[in-house]
C-alpha cells in the first residue's frame, strides 16, 4: 500500500520549447499496478535526448500530453509487499521512459535493480541511459585488449563511461576533450587529445600504431577524422548511431525494459567493482531542473549533471570545470 495522503512533484510540460516550459506540478500518487512498485527518487540524471525531446526535434517521439522529463533515477521503494522482489526500504536504480525527474515514480520491478550500498545516491542516479548506451556500444563494437580506440568528448557524460569501460576491457584509449579535461583523463588511463584543426595528426602520435575503433559521442566531423584514420566502417559509431542507441534504450515495451534493465545490472556490478566511476559535474534541486539543463546546454560536463530531493544545500558552488574558464 502507498501511504495515505502521499503526493508527488512532477516535472511536466505542455508544449515543446526550451527549458523555460517546464512546470513542477503536484500529483496524487495512485496505487501501483500488479508488478509494479512506487520508488521514492533521491536522485535522477538528466541528458541531452531528454532535451532534444522537449525541443521537438524527436519528431518520432510519441508520448501524451503533458509529457514529463527524465529516464534515470534511483531511490527507496516506498509500495509493495515484505514478500515482492523490491520490498519497501530496498535501495534501488531503475529506468523509465520518462517521468524520473520527479519525488516518486511508479515503474514496474522489471525496471529496478539493487543499488550496491558502496555506490553513491548520485553515481546511481545518473546511471542508466548514459551507462547503458557506452556499454552496448561496447558491445556492439566488440572493444577488447587489442584496441587502440578513439572515443570523442571522452570527459563527457556517456564518453567517460565509455573511455573507462573500454581501459577496463584493456583497451588502449584516446579520449577527445579540451584543455581543462587532460589531467582528468590522465588520471583514468586515458591519453588526452584536443579536440579542432590538426586532430588527426595528434590522435596518431598518440596512438603511436593503428586505430582500431571510433566512437563519435559529439558528432561533428567523426566519419572524416574515422576514414583519414583508416578505422574500419564496421568499427565505427557515429554520433546518429548513439542516438538510435538512446531511443532504444528509452522503448518501455517489456522485451526493451528487460533489456535494458540487464544492462543497468552490469553496470552496477562495474561501478561497485570500480571498473568505473561516474563523476558528477552538477547537481541541481528538482525546482531547479531548467538551470540543470542549461549547464548540460553548455557542453562542457564532465561525467552527469543530476537532479536531487533531497539536497543537504543548494549553495551554488564553483564548479571545477569552470575553474579553466575563471582563470583566463
Ligand atoms: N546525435 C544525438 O542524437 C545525440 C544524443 C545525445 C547526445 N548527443 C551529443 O553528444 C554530445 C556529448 O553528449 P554527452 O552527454 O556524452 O556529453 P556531455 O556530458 O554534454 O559532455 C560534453 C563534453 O563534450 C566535450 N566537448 C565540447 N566540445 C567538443 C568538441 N568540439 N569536440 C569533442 N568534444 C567536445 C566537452 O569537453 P571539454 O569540456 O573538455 O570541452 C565535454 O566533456 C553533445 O554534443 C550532445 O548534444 C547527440
Amino acid at each position: 500500500m502507498v501511504k495515505k495522503l502521499q503526493q508527488s512533484m512532477v516535472v511536466e510540460y505542455d508544449r515543446t520549447g526550451d527549458t523555460g516550459v517546464y512546470e513542477l506540478r503536484r500529483h496524487p500518487l495512485t496505487e501501483p499496478a500488479p508488478g509494479e512498485v512506487v520508488v521514492e527518487v533521491i536522485c535522477a540524471g538528466i541528458s541531452h535526448i531528454d532535451g532534444f525531446i522537449r525541443e521537438g526535434r524527436e519528431t518520432d517521439w510519441v508520448e501524451p500530453w503533458p509529457r514529463r522529463s527524465g529516464s534515470c533515477f534511483a531511490g527507496v521503494v516506498v509500495s509493495g509487499t515484505r514478500a515482492s522482489r523490491f520490498p519497501p526500504g530496498s535501495e534501488v536504480i531503475g529506468h523509465v521512459r520518462s517521468g524520473a525527474h520527479s519525488t516518486y515514480v511508479t515503474v514496474p520491478e522489471a525496471a529496478l535493480v539493487a543499488k550496491p550500498k558502496s555506490l553513491a545516491w548520485e553515481a546511481a542516479g545518473g546511471l542508466f541511459l548514459a551507462g547503458a548506451t557506452a556499454l552496448d556500444t561496447l558491445d556492439e563494437l566488440k572493444i577488447g585488449p587489442n584496441d587502440t580506440v578513439v572515443i570523442s568528448a571522452a570527459a563527457g557524460a556517456v564518453g567517460s563511461v565509455e573511455a573507462q569501460l573500454a581501459r577496463h576491457r584493456g583497451a588502449t584509449v584516446i579520449g577527445t576533450c579540451g584543455d581543462r579535461n587532460f589531467d582528468y583523463l590522465r588520471q583514468l588511463g586515458i591519453k588526452p587529445v584536443r579536440y579542432g584543426e590538426g586532430i588527426v595528426d595528434r590522435i596518431r602520435a598518440a596512438a603511436g600504431g593503428p586505430v582500431t575503433a571510433l566512437i563519435d559521442n559529439f558528432g561533428q566531423d567523426g566519419h572524416d577524422i574515422a576514414a583519414e584514420l583508416g578505422v574500419p566502417q564496421s568499427r565505427y559509431r557515429s554520433s546518429a548511431d548513439r542516438r538510435h542507441t538512446e531511443l532504444r534504450l528509452l522503448r518501455d515495451d517489456p522485451e526493451s525494459v528487460t533489456r535494458g534493465t540487464a544492462l543497468l545490472e552490469r553496470l552496477a556490478q562495474l561501478a561497485q567493482a570500480r571498473a568505473f566511476t561516474l563523476l558528477i559535474s552538477g547537481l541541481y534541486p528538482l525546482e531547479e531542473i531548467s538551470d540543470a539543463y542549461l549547464d548540460l546546454q553548455k557542453l562542457h560536463s564532465r561525467g552527469k549533471v543530476l537532479i536531487g530531493t533531497h539536497l543537504v544545500t543548494t549553495f551554488r558552488t564553483l564548479k571545477a570545470r569552470d575553474v579553466h574558464e575563471a582563470a583566463l
